[in-house]
């Protein structure tokens, strides 16, 4: 008989939303959940939007903004599996820390606009997918909308993404027109009825593309129908589990989020094909999830999530072993043992104390400081997983403080929110500025919003004479030391500790890696 961490680990689900900003993802979100039964919901769209806000008003500018900054974890449970759904920030401006959740994941769900098609952003989330060969299932959403021809979407998809598509469910008709879907696979059409809000979608389920029930309730739309499916099945791939494991394939679904419509049929295909947690490479050796020792790595820092208690949480994805309530794990990097009193789960949007978690579950500890992202925690082994690093900023900005009394809380401020990762702190060797480096404009106000509410200290950015960074290194100690103190004006400190070298120009910087070639300069901090 297989043991309880096998089967544990075999109902695993592990996965998150890649899309365009509005083509759906926050809906089919709360849709799955529903599913899962993790949450009750009634009423429209709007009153959930802000219900949501209203849980999360420590992200106030989220409501300023609209848009999603924040990112979580939720679980829940549908047939035998246990899914896991890590939500990603949608606006660009945040896209290292989306990148750094998709290494979390084990597979992905794209969601694409049937009017707006592949999107710009879906193109970069999707190339981010790629270099790890994720596997992806492609749901087409407003289908209750006119969009476009669902022939020529999935032409789009191949031919700008690169990846071949299998209709898994077909629709029938769109917009006014749009009566339901057909799955190819199990042959039934289910009907289409628009149940908005908190309801699950309860419409007639017709077995058979000949059951002349279709006429009956289709009218000419079922001939229609027959025709164009006996074109699609003719021009298009059948799905292939293999070809879909492995990242060269995606199955494709139709429907409508908002209406609760196709998303029933994609989860029910989702927790039977969708990996099961997979291995992952650490530095020294591969790690498989049926490994009956602990391990896994901090992919996500999340500072003051809930204000009352100034907490830090890092998120750590499972990769083998379980976790019990009160084990000790073994800090990798720092080489020392801690006692982990008071994780926490996340069942659907409640942070609950973890009792115990497999693979692919994601647990939150509490951190003072210590964690960084891409630390690794075993039962003692010197593992160091890899693939979870930080990219160098391109934007940079000084703290400017309004209120010198405030200093001490700038410093912390600007210290804690840069462990989340989105932004990163500098500090000069040569003077006391404080740096902010970030890949998009919007995360200063973000960081000013959030020193304002969260730490009480008034401050502004404003520009710095530095156009990029490079974090420094060398095998040779004696080098290193000889550039620390030649070229100190230009190095910096990070908030990791680590060395950087800020140059004013792109050519201060090729001038510099000209003239030290012992020392490696790297747009990426590879962490641990
Ligand atoms: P996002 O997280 O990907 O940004 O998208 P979100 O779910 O917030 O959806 C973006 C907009 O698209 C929302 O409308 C939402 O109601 C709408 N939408 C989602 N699914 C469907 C669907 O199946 N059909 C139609 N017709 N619309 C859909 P909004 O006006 O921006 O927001 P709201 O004020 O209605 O909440």
């Amino acid at each position: 008989m297989p043991s309880r961490h096998t089967t544990e680990t075999a109902r695993r689900r592990t996965f998150a939303i890649i899309s365009h900003p509005d083509a759906g993802k926050t809906t089919v979100t709360e849709k799955l959940l529903l599913y899962g039964g993790a949450i009750q919901m009634a009423g429209t769209v709007k009153g959930r939007k802000s219900d949501r806000h209203a849980t999360s008003d420590w992200m106030e500018l989220e409501k300023q903004r609209g848009i999603s900054v924040t990112s979580s974890v939720m679980q829940f449970p549908y047939k035998d599996c246990i899914v896991n759904l890590l939500d990603t920030p949608g606006h660009q401006d945040f896209s290292e820390d989306t990148y750094r959740t998709l290494t979390a994941v084990d597979s992905a769900l794209m969601v694409i606009d049937v009017a707006k098609g592949v999107e710009e952003r879906t193109i970069k989330l999707m190339e981010v997918c790629r270099l790890r060969d994720t596997p992806i299932m492609t749901f087409i959403n407003k289908l209750d909308r006119e969009g476009r021809d669902p022939i020529d979407l999935m032409d789009e998809v191949e031919n700008v993404l690169k990846i071949p598509c299998a209709p898994i469910t077909w629709p029938i008709g769109m917009g006014k027109r749009f009566k339901g879907v057909y799955h190819l696979k199990r042959d039934a059409v289910h009907l289409f009825s628009p149940t908005h809000g908190g309801k699950r979608n309860a419409g007639e389920v017709i077995q058979g593309l000949d059951n002349p029930r279709l006429d009956e309730v289709l009218g000419g739309q079922a001939d229609e129908l027959r025709e164009e499916l006996e074109l699609v099945m003719g021009a298009s791939n059948e799905f292939d589990l293999e070809a879909y494991l492995e990242g060269r394939l995606t199955p494709v679904f139709f429907g409508s989020a908002i209406n609760n419509f196709g998303l029933q049929e994609l989860l029910d295909d989702f927790v039977e094909y969708a990996p099961p947690p997979r291995s992952r490479a650490t530095e020294s050796r591969e790690v498989m999830p049926e490994e009956e020792k602990f391990s896994g790595f901090v992919f996500k820092i999340q500072a003051n999530m809930d204000p009352q208690h100034r907490d830090r949480i890092a998120f750590m994805r499972i990769c083998s072993g379980s976790f019990k309530k009160g084990s000790k794990l073994h800090h990798v990097r720092i080489g020392k043992d801690v006692r982990i009193a008071d994780a926490l789960t996340f069942l659907a949007s409640d942070r609950e104390h973890a009792e115990e978690a497999f693979p692919g579950d994601i647990i939150g500890i509490h951190n003072h400081g210590t964690i960084r992202i891409g630390d690794t925690f075993t039962e003692g082994e010197k593992l160091a997983f890899t693939g979870i690093p930080n990219f160098a900023p391109e934007l940079f900005r000084r703290a400017q403080l309004r209120d010198p009394l405030k200093m001490k809380q700038l410093q912390k401020g600007l210290q804690q929110l840069c462990e989340e990762g989105a932004t990163q702190l500098f500090k000069p060797l040569n003077n006391n500025d404080l740096i902010l480096g970030a890949v998009g404009v919007l995360q200063f106000d973000v960081v000013a919003h959030r020193l304002k509410n969260e730490y009480n200290v008034d401050a502004g950015f404003e520009n710095v004479n530095v156009q990029t960074a490079r974090w420094v290194s060398s095998g040779d100690e004696r080098k290193l030391e000889q550039f620390r103190d030649k070229a100190s004006n230009n190095l910096a400190i990070d908030h990791g500790g680590d060395l950087v070298y800020i140059a004013p120009t792109r050519v201060n910087l090729q001038m510099a890696q000209e003239k030290w070639p012992e020392i490696e300069f790297s747009a990426t901090r590879e962490h641990g």
